[in-house]
């Protein structure tokens, strides 16, 4: 029996937020090159073309199949309105295994209608913990976990993580980093001088991302956030492409009335790289950043009082710091005391892809 008889249901991938199109990209294309027969679902939780569109072109994701075209609203109306569409999409398609990535809202309810289904899960970046239940995506992480059948997990500590909340330890598969695939895979194009020319950016900058609800929901918290960030731009240019989240908030914060800010709009991945590898330091609340920059060995100042991603700080360029540590953090970083690790996260090598398919087509091959 040759693989491609094996799979006779098609695997279904649930891609929804900008961050699952970089996870998926190298997963698809190792179980493409496996024979697998698989559809993408994209829930439509991202929908602007700067969200969405340029991440399938660039990162040469297939279309997807269907879009689900659920959009935004609160936590409750968001999640509802993915399930009752995933629902009908699993029914129809009736999938030998459901694959979602990361904590995004389309991660859990996907998981969840799955297993009610009774179709195998796939979770790609298992068993991260903040151990902060404040944030919605600990809760995502947690509860799609415990739904999976399959924990592909980035870091080593992810699989205590999962023992310790009783996910059985056959389920974990410590396989490397797929985020950190897509950005090997593509080093090349990540070319700083053609991006500082296309976005006019300086010479010297910092780059900063900011879209955490508990940094830009409430007004008076974007406002001190943006006093900090103009303290940065005291220092050196700071240019800042801009998530729609946070956009109202952080203007009506006067972001952009410092002359050293420079507003952007969101951009595709390959401009986003080459920026992050041609800045000084970065500053962020993003999750996936904190593990970029340890790859490109850029100083990271991550404005959040934890992460689920400890590897990046021992292993890697990460600091996590509050927003009145901010300004000296990043006067030390831009004058080169930033410290950091010369180690690197064991298994971020770029073979992720291919370790979760061949986990993949042996699961379905069972
Ligand atoms: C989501 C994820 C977050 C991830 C982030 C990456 C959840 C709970 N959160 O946060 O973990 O880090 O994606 O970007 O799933 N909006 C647009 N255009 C879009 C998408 C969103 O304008 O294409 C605006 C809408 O006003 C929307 C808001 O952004 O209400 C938030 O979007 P949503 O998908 O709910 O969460 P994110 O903050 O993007």
């Amino acid at each position: 029996m040759n693989r491609r008889e094996i799979v006779l249901a098609p695997i279904v991938h649930v891609l929804g937020a900008r961050p699952n199109f970089v996870k998926a990209a190298p997963v698809i294309g190792a179980l493409d090159a496996a024979g697998a027969e698989q559809a993408v679902v994209h829930t439509g939780q991202h929908y602007d073309a700067r969200m969405s569109e340029i991440f399938f072109e660039e990162l040469g994701l297939p279309e997807p199949d269907v879009n689900l075209g659920v959009g935004s609203g609160s936590h409750a109306a968001q999640t509802a309105a993915l399930m009752t569409g995933l629902e009908q999409e699993f029914t129809s398609r009736s999938p030998a295994l459901v694959i979602v990535y990361g904590d995004v809202n389309s991660t859990i309810a996907a998981a969840l209608v799955a297993a009610k289904l009774h179709i195998p899960v796939a979770h790609v970046e298992a068993g991260l913990r903040s151990f902060d239940m404040t944030m919605p995506e600990e809760v995502n992480r947690r509860l799609t976990d415990q739904l999976s059948d399959l924990c592909f997990v980035t870091s080593p500590e992810a699989v205590g993580h999962l023992a310790n909340e009783g996910v059985a330890v056959e389920r974990a598969h410590f396989v490397g980093n797929p985020m950190i695939d897509t950005l090997l895979a593509n080093l090349d194009a990540f070319d700083t001088d053609r991006v500082r020319t296309d976005h006019a950016l300086p010479d010297r900058y910092v780059l900063a991302t900011m879209h955490r609800p508990a940094n830009v929901d409430d007004p008076a918290t974007a406002a001190a956030l943006v006093t900090h960030l103009h303290g940065v731009a005291d220092l050196t240019d700071l240019v800042i492409p801009v998530h729609p989240r946070g956009r109202a908030n952080l203007l009506a914060a006067g972001l952009d009335t410092h002359p050293g800010v420079h507003i952007l709009e969101p951009l595709g991945y390959i401009d986003f790289i080459a920026a992050v590898r041609g800045a000084a330091t970065v500053v962020t609340d993003s999750g996936g950043l904190q593990e970029e920059t340890t790859i490109l060995g850029v100083p990271c100042l991550t404005v959040r009082p934890n992460t689920e991603r400890p590897i990046t700080i021992t292993h890697g360029t990460n600091r996590l710091v509050t927003f009145e540590e901010l300004v000296p953090a990043a006067r030390k970083a831009l004058e080169g005391g930033a410290g950091g690790s010369d180690r690197k996260p064991p298994l971020w090598d770029g073979q992720a892809g291919p370790r979760i398919a061949e986990v993949i087509m042996e699961f379905l091959g069972e």
